[in-house]
């Protein structure tokens, strides 16, 4: 029997309280999504253009990295002024114009918030360098030398070397988990805490709808600042390995327990402006990946009540090989540490990630956003993967990124190029005869909007499928997330919503599968085109990196219990 799930194609946008719960995340990078000044560089205005290719899309929230003022040796995480824009991007009114227009299309808006650090160049820190007796002074951590002239601690930068910088004038050494043109603020001080919390105030004054909180869980230390252990497990996180960073357990200079009741009286803050049952929300960076039991570190920041960040960022994905078993494995431990109650969210790239076509090839990353878009959890989508964008060689004398020049195994610069909008000049990004800021990628022509938009195979089509399945079917938006033992190469799980249930399953392989399902059922979204609607008798047929929705009769076993699925035979 065929399920009588009903779908329901024109229910309005996630109810308002749940919104990031049932919406996606689109993070948008600003220097790379579209140039309206022709300087080669994204703006603010450029993004508000292309609102409404992202309201056609079908994403409910944009998160833009950040648009402050900035020498941008960071590209804008060496913040000089927490409020207000950098002209490159534009002005206040620009971002004010952009927030209202996205209001309207039915966006929300996220911003990123740097509370760890602030540039060199701010004018906190330069008043803080000015003399030992500034008013400033304890805003930032000063310390003197060791009687050897040595830092005054072990703590390794990921961006290389010491998190200390000796300031000759004054003979003291400043700490900076990041670039020396990074100094850390000192959020022990109260003044430090206040001047920040009033930076959340600006912004939502103006009517932003949340943060994301980069590297939330680093700005508590340890008070006596004590050298980290080694790390006994260095390079073998599934996060990417960071050299001599990597050689330490990061104990002490990130992940204080402190850190929990900051963000209990932040999330207090946000909730205070949370009106018409319309949240204000935390999406904080949390990196843990080379503690020992580094999930439950992470759980923590929900809060032992619901009372910390709404989302602390999982990167699990990002670190895992493209295997079947290896994804169901972390999906499981995700949803067997979160607290009761707790949301996930997922994420398969960044502007700090290689992009997931390069990492694990072009048909597999379509299988990959279709994990992405069905698994339990918001959802964040990095700009140019509904296209399929994939990293682009950037030659070393354009290197941009700071991680880069370190190393250029490091560089961020190949996931950060621009937007592919058509196959004119400059990919629509930006006006002919303009250099853009990075290199276009050279399939430009092929792989862009205007082209995908037609072509039911692309990597667009099937994300705009996507998002319209999880719109109409509330199940794939909360419904709950069962597991199902698969035959291996496939990962296969039900979503169930009352009486709403989807089965997924995806083929991580390079050769066909054959599945005998719990019951019939009906195509939903398949990565294959002309399968929608197609019904399915007890066998599934899936081609090589193939992925299929499935809508499922009612289940012959009770939530919670797995229900195996086997190869067929023959
Ligand atoms: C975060 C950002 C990254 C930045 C770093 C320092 O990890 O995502 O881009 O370099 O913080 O601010
Ligand atoms: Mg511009």
């Amino acid at each position: 029997m065929l399920s009588s799930a009903t779908t329901r194609a024109d229910e309005p946008r996630g109810h308002a309280e749940s919104w990031w719960r049932e919406g996606v995340i689109y993070q948008v990078y600003p220097r790379s999504f579209q140039d309206s000044d022709g300087d080669g560089v994204g703006d603010l205005a450029g993004i508000q253009k292309r609102l409404g290719y992202l309201a056609r899309l079908g994403v409910d929230a944009i998160w833009l990295n950040p648009f402050y003022p900035s020498p941008m040796l960071d590209f804008g995480y060496d913040v000089c002024d927490h409020a207000d824009v950098d002209p490159l991007f534009g002005t206040l009114a620009d971002f004010d114009a952009l927030l209202a227009d996205a209001h309207a299309h039915g966006l929300r808006v996220l911003i990123d918030f740097v509370p760890n650090h602030t540039s060199s160049e701010h004018s906190w820190f330069r008043d803080a360098r000015s003399s030992r007796t500034s008013s400033k002074r304890d805003w930032y951590f000063w310390r003197d030398p060791r009687p050897d002239g040595s830092p005054p601690n072990n703590w390794a930068s990921p961006f290389g070397g010491s998190q200390w910088t000796l300031d000759e004038r004054s003979g003291q050494y400043y700490l900076h988990t990041f670039h020396p043109e990074q100094p850390d603020l000192n959020w022990r001080n109260p003044d430090v805490e206040r001047a920040m919390l009033d930076v959340l105030r600006f912004w939502l004054e103006r009517g932003v709808d949340g943060f994301r909180i980069d590297v939330a869980n680093f700005v508590l230390k340890d008070p006596q600042l004590r050298d980290n252990p080694p790390n006994p497990t260095a390079g073998t996180s599934s996060y990417k390995y960071l050299g001599h960073y990597d050689t330490q357990l990061h104990l002490h200079d990130k992940g204080h327990p402190d850190c929990h009741p900051l963000y209990r009286r932040i999330r207090r803050l946000l909730d205070s402006y949370s009106r018409d049952g319309s949240d204000r929300i935390a999406l904080g960076e949390i990196h843990l990946y080379e503690w020992p039991e580094w999930t439950r570190h992470w759980a923590a920041y929900y809060g032992e009540q619901l009372d910390e960040l709404h989302l602390p960022l999982n990167f699990t994905l990002v670190g895992l090989r493209w295997q079947a078993d290896a994804f169901r494995a972390a999906v499981d431990e995700i949803e067997a540490v979160l607290p009761a109650g707790a949301w996930p969210n997922l994420a398969l790239g960044s502007h700090d990630e290689s992009r997931i076509a390069t990492r694990i090839g072009r048909e597999q990353a379509k299988v990959a956003i279709m994990l992405l878009l069905s698994l339990r959890g918001t959802p964040i989508l990095y700009y140019g993967d509904e296209l399929g964008m994939e990293d682009v060689a950037v030659p070393v004398d354009c290197a941009r990124d700071p991680f880069g020049l370190l190393d250029p195994a490091l560089g961020r610069d190949p996931e950060r190029t621009p937007m592919q909008w058509d196959d004119g000049p400059n990919a629509g990004f930006c006006p002919a005869g303009v250099q853009p800021w990075l290199p276009l990628a050279d399939n430009h022509a092929a792989v862009n909007v205007a082209r995908q938009r037609d072509d039911p195979d692309s990597p667009l089509a099937l994300t705009k499928r996507l998002l319209s399945a999880r719109r109409s079917i509330a199940a794939l938006r909360r419904g709950d997330y069962e597991p199902l033992d698969a035959p291996g190469g496939c990962f296969a799980y039900l979503r169930t919503l009352e009486g709403e249930r989807v089965l997924v399953a995806l083929n991580y392989r390079e050769e066909a599968l054959e599945l005998l399902l719990p019951d019939r059922g009906r195509i939903l979204v398949s990565c294959r085109p002309g399968r929608d609607g197609e019904l399915v008798g007890r066998t599934l047929h899936l081609q090589s990196n193939e992925g299929c929705l499935l809508e499922v009769g009612e289940s012959r076993t009770s939530k919670g219990v797995s229900t195996p699925i086997a190869a067929a035979e023959g």
